[in-house]
């Protein structure tokens, strides 16, 4: 049969990797299900955050910028707000010099002004003056025109929507002619606009205009929508000596952007300062408004964004989630000394860490997978604005790294409690670490670089650093539409990104290099101890083998399962040497050890498949074998074999652990008290099963239990404080050392005498070993006594004596172990 390959070691651990994972439902559903859980309530928080930021309208945020310098904003000529709803004749609004609602209809409607002040005259002649009648339809000069828009501001004047979608666009004249427009030249390119009428109306008080413009916005009229005017103005006192104006403007900027908003001012301003100016010096006169240009602005960060905050946050705990379940799966096989197990049963080095690691990293890849492809589902920009490559990237390095942290983590780890309860904790605190702290020092210009990469070699911080800065281009890409992070961004010298990915890559390479050489250092040592020498009472049946000389080991015999190093000496089973062909041993060796080495959450049958596969069964061989075994075992009927062992009672357990350490026809068996804890029935079943498997091969058992060893063993030896101090069979080992016979008879007390006459007339070497109230134990050498005449001495004594009880024993097992153990602990005193 031979040793399996590495491939057929692989495939096997794989396999059982994967019948394991199906099993834990439960936590597999929880790892898919938590992103998606979270990523899903992220999204509806930031809608509803978004919702309410609208409606308080006095949390505006005027000072907003964008992320990115700007060093050259865009030159913008002043708009009015025209009204999308313009002011028309209705309930709300009774007034006869308002136009028709029919305007409505054909979209002719104008954009009204109201006039105020406190000289009618003086206010009507500047209403006349304000809006002029082109002279030539054909006007080069931007400057000339009276531009007006319906389209609402955005969050900053970058980038005005009349512009930069090219809508809504009109001009203003006192009259127009239907459908007439006009191509606009500006640098970049020519607009076109449509003629909008300016319509001027007076009203006798400033309380009219205001009341007209509340009633009209009011959203009580019938068509449920509000009659805005352009604008109003109140002249106040002015003359020709005081300028005096109030103006209202119009602005269909949501609440929160009402702060820029302002920018829709200067035009009406700009015209009733000309009307003035003409007033004054006459026609001639004008001031020409060309442009209106933000300041140019080095990109700084917005107020901190809660929803992005808590998103980082999420996003972090997400990510590292696996390694903590990693972290577990791993220290699990490791407490439960099953990683021990499946190399004594031929499982290579190489074959584990590959499968282990290639398996943990494609579970996480596929669980960034889902991260990712969910998080585009919900077109969340994190995901949909960066460029996919480099986030493809940046994961894939990281959850390299994470399992590579997680196998080093799991050398350091012996119990599988401690390990999630450190591994959790420190992805709490690397998620709070890193928003609240990592990311001040990464906000604040100040701090040396240097030191941010010292921080970045923590590699929670690097990920969030990736996090953050994906993040950040995100944001900046839906804001400013840029077009998120792509791989030229990297170069930017405020781009974090390329440092953390060249950091999380070498640390990747040197974590991986250490876990390897930690596990081979923890592992190597244990995998050359020597089950054999540790045993108390070693059997050894075929001559195939050889129990090999019996004084190496003094020190290893305090190990339950000796799963340590030899200390000095050497053995040879089946003529390899222990310390140089351990592996081409383990293939040919079972163990069963004293405590039960199983996965809960896997069946009998899978435990056998996958150990069968481990010896180099397959196919139909292994399918015989497998059921052939568990037939051995009585554990085959009853749908027993396709429980998960967790469900087995102890006895079970124990059948299981033997069919295991016999499947693949191994040429020797350890065993380790295979029968502790058992009740009788069960005890004797296993006892059967291991009696018929020593036909074939040497089984080398160690237990406590002599009556275990009575029954199974063919050859016993006695170790005591480690030493080896007699092996024989068992009736040698009486012969040699239980040479004596046991008389226990029980008398009246007034007659102790009489008896021990009669015991000594038998044996005068006879040695009393106890005396109480008239019972009394006596030890005969059988060399010079016959049992027949012990049976005649005590029949005749019957007769004088009144005897109660009499027996007479020969010596048991446990009796010379006593003794064996007596006399070497006072020969050593
Ligand atoms: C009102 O304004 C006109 C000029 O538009 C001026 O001639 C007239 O004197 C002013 N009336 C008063 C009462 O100031
Ligand atoms: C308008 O001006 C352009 C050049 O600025 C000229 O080509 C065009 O003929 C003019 N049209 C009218 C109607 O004056
Ligand atoms: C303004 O006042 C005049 C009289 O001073 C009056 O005739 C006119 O109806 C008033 N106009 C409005 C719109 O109330
Ligand atoms: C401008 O008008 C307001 C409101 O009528 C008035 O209180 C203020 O004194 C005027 N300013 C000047 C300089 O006349």
């Amino acid at each position: 049969m031979g040793k399996a390959s590495y491939w057929v070691q692989s495939n096997a651990l794989l396999r059982k990797n994967l019948t394991y994972q199906r099993r834990n439902k439960c936590q597999n559903c929880c790892l898919f299900v938590s992103p998606v859980v979270i990523l899903f309530l992220l999204t509806v928080v930031e809608f509803y955050v978004k919702q309410s930021q609208n409606q308080q309208s006095e949390q505006s945020n005027p000072d907003f910028k964008p992320l990115n310098p700007v060093p050259n904003p865009p030159e913008w000529p002043p708009l009015i707000q025209v009204p999308s709803f313009p002011a028309v004749r209705s309930k709300a609004l009774p007034f006869s010099d308002l136009p028709d609602a029919s305007c409505l209809k054909n979209k002719s409607c104008p954009a009204t002004f109201l006039i105020t002040a406190s000289n009618q005259s003086f206010g009507l002649g500047m209403a006349s003056d304000m809006f002029p009648t082109l002279t030539s339809v054909n006007s080069s000069d931007i400057a000339e025109l009276i531009l007006g828009t319906k389209a609402s501001l955005q969050d900053n004047y970058l980038s005005d929507p009349a512009f930069t979608e090219e809508i809504d666009l009109y001009y203003l004249q006192p009259k127009c002619k239907e459908g007439s427009f006009l191509s606009v030249p500006m640098k970049t390119k020519t607009f076109e606009s449509i003629c909008m009428q300016s319509l001027t109306l007076w009203r006798n008080s400033s309380s009219e205009v205001n009341d007209a413009i509340f009633e009209g916005n009011a959203r009580v009229n019938t068509e449920k929508k509000p009659f805005d005017f352009a604008g109003a103005y109140d002249f106040l006192n002015s003359n020709s000596n005081i300028f005096n104006v109030t103006v209202w403007y119009q602005t269909n900027a949501l609440p929160s952007t009402r702060g820029t908003s302002l920018t829709r001012v200067e035009q009406l301003v700009n015209l009733v300062s000309n009307a003035y100016l003409r007033f004054l010096n006459g026609a001639g006169t004008k001031i020409l408004l060309e442009f209106i240009k933000d300041m140019p602005t080095h990109g700084y960060m917005n107020q901190p964004n809660f929803v992005a905050m808590m998103s980082t946050l999420l996003f972090i705990w997400i990510v590292v989630w696996l390694f903590p379940v990693i972290l577990q799966a791993l220290v699990y096989e490791k407490q439960h000394k099953l990683r021990m197990m499946m190399k004594m049963h031929g499982l290579g080095d190489q074959a584990y860490w590959t499968i282990s690691y290639g398996y943990f990293a494609i579970v996480s890849a596929i669980y960034m997978l889902c991260f990712v492809a969910f998080g585009s589902i919900l077109r969340l920009a994190f995901y949909t604005m960066n460029a996919y490559s480099i986030q493809f990237v940046f994961y894939f390095v990281y959850v390299n790294l994470q399992v590579s942290m997680a196998f080093l983590a799991s050398t350091l780890f012996s119990n599988v409690k401690t390990a999630a309860v450190v591994g959790y904790l420190l992805v709490f605190v690397t998620g709070l670490l890193g928003n609240f702290l990592f990311v001040r020092v990464l906000q604040e210009p100040s701090f040396p670089r240097k030191w941010v990469i010292v921080l970045e070699l923590f590699p929670g911080f690097s990920l969030f650093r990736g996090l953050y800065e994906l993040q950040q281009y995100a944001f900046e890409g839906s804001v400013v539409g840029n077009g998120g992070m792509q791989w030229q961004d990297l170069n930017d010298p405020e781009n974090g990104m390329k440092e953390v990915i060249i950091i999380m890559f070498v640390e990747w390479l040197v974590t991986l290099f250490l876990a390897y050489y930690a596990d081979r250092a923890l592992f190597s040592g244990s995998c050359m101890r020597k089950p054999s020498t540790s045993a108390r009472k070693p059997s050894a049946q075929r001559n195939g083998t050889q129990v090999p000389s019996r004084r190496e080991n003094p020190d290893v015999a305090e190990e339950m399962i000796g799963l340590t190093q030899p200390t000095s000496g050497t053995v040879f089973v089946n003529g390899l040497d222990l310390r140089t062909s351990m592996d081409e041993i383990y293939s040919m060796m079972g163990v069963c050890p004293q405590y039960d080495l199983l996965w809960e959450t896997l069946t009998g049958r899978e435990h056998l498949l996958f150990y069968g596969r481990l010896k180099n069964l397959g196919g139909a061989a292994l399918k015989e074998a497998v059921e052939a075994s568990l037939k051995n075992v009585n554990l085959f009927h009853g749908g027993v074999a396709d429980k998960p062992a967790g469900k087995y009672s102890g006895g079970m357990k124990r059948r299981l652990s033997v069919a295991i350490s016999l499947i693949g026809d191994p040429k020797v068996v350890y065993m380790d008290e295979p029968s502790t804890g058992l009740d009788p029935a069960s005890r004797n079943n296993l006892w059967n099963v291991v009696r018929l498997a020593k036909r074939d091969r040497a089984i080398i058992l160690t237990t406590h239990s002599m009556e275990e060893a009575e029954a199974l063993c063919d050859r016993l030896g006695i170790f005591v404080d480690g030493s080896l101090q007699c092996i024989a069979d068992a009736r040698e080992l009486k012969a040699q050392y239980g040479g004596s016979l046991v008389l226990t008879i029980t008398t009246t007390p007034e007659h102790d005498a009489e008896v021990e006459d009669m015991v000594r007339y038998l044996s005068p070497t006879a040695h009393k070993t106890y005396h109480l109230a008239g019972t009394q134990k006596f030890e005969l050498p059988k060399h010079d006594l016959r049992i027949a005449d012990v049976f005649e001495a005590v029949e005749i004594a019957k007769t004088r004596l009144p005897i109660h009880a009499w027996g007479l024993a020969d010596t048991s097992l446990e009796d010379i172990f006593i003794k064996v153990a007596m006399a070497t602990a006072s020969s050593s005193v």
